[in-house]
């Protein structure tokens, strides 16, 4: 198997992950999260979005919790840009990367940002654009590539389709997500797949929400391809306002622990891990949605 020796972490915990929360979280709350993150060894870190707070209230406080980070130099942070309003907000406060955002599902791209993928394709050009033009990295994020709520099973020709519309208008690579966490392994493969037919295997990334309880095992599989860029998210918080019932992305804490045993690198400490895990778990007053993190809380007790 050609599984990579090195692995490269996002954690999405900030801000898919508190997208979804109903209580509000406080700009600080969120600025601390994100400097436990970075002090765990996560070198890469999806911060926030500026999207309308109307539409998802949680991340009104964008400008504010990117002014608040230390920033490190070795650390690089992304957020989420569904236009050009948003890249105007989104520049002024200097992310590494933008991620825009669309899907392979017709009905889930209305839903969640009221387009349809063709046109969110055009709403995406002249941002992408912007941002190649003031030398910001650009990501895209193809939601619902194996699954949708409101279609069902999500063909691989539609994520090649958005895969390579992406690629013509600039944008440098693309996160493969399950939107609903309801893939198993071979439907993951073959989406990372479709994916790699226009970008290389630097290029795409795994985004799994855990739903079902298969994100590590879809993990495993996009490993087995040579995948070596993941999205994770602390305690396993998240999900999409836009997709009822899905849970939170697979645990950081949980890719870690799989990645250490097989041996594959990724700089993260992951007892510190544990540690900012469980301070935002605290916060929001639950345990993390982590096994790996709840088996190390349990062993130091
Ligand atoms: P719209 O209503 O069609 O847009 O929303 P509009 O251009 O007609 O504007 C409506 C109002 O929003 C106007 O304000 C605009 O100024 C304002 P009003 O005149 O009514 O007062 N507005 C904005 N405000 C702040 N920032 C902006 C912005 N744009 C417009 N950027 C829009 C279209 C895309 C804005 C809306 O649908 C939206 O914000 N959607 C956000 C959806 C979202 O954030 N979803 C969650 C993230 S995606 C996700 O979680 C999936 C992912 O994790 C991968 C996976 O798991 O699948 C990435
Ligand atoms: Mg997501």
């Amino acid at each position: 198997m050609g599984f990579p020796g090195r692995v490269q972490l996002i954690d999405v915990g900030p801000r898919d992950g508190l997208q979804n929360e109903k209580q509000p979280v406080p700009a600080a709350v969120k600025i601390e999260l994100v400097q436990r993150l970075q002090a765990a060894g996560l070198t890469e870190i999806e911060v926030t979005s500026f999207v309308s707070p109307k539409w998802v209230p949680q991340m009104a406080d964008a400008a504010d919790v990117m002014a608040g980070i230390e920033r490190r130099s070795s650390v690089k942070y992304s957020v989420l840009v569904p236009n050009m309003r948003g890249w105007d907000g989104a520049v002024r406060s200097q992310p590494d990367e933008i991620v825009v955002f669309g899907a392979a599902s017709e009905l889930f791209s209305q839903k969640n940002i009221n387009c349809s993928v063709a046109e969110s394709i055009e709403r995406f050009a002249p941002v992408v654009a912007a941002a190649r033009a003031a030398k910001v990295r650009v990501r895209g994020a193809i939601s619902c590539a194996m699954a949708c709520p409101y279609e069902g099973t999500v063909a691989p020709e539609r994520v090649q389709l958005v895969a390579r519309l992406m690629k013509e208008i600039g944008v440098q690579r693309v996160d493969v997500a399950d939107t609903i966490g309801a893939a198993t392994p071979r439907q993951t493969q073959l989406a990372l797949e479709a994916a790699l037919a226009h970008y290389s295997l630097d290029e795409v990334s795994g985004h799994f929400h855990d739903t079902y309880g298969q994100a590590l095992a879809n993990t495993y599989a996009a490993l087995e391809l040579g995948v070596w860029n993941f999205q994770s998210s602390v305690a396993g918080l998240g999900g999409c306002p836009y997709a009822k019932g899905a849970t939170g992305n697979v645990a950081t804490e949980d890719v870690v622990y799989l990645l250490q045993g097989l041996g594959i690198e990724t700089g993260i400490d992951l007892e510190r891990l544990v540690d900012a895990g469980q301070y935002i778990s605290a916060f929001l007053g639950r345990e993390p949605n982590s096994r790996a993190a709840k088996a190390l809380i349990n062993r130091r007790a």
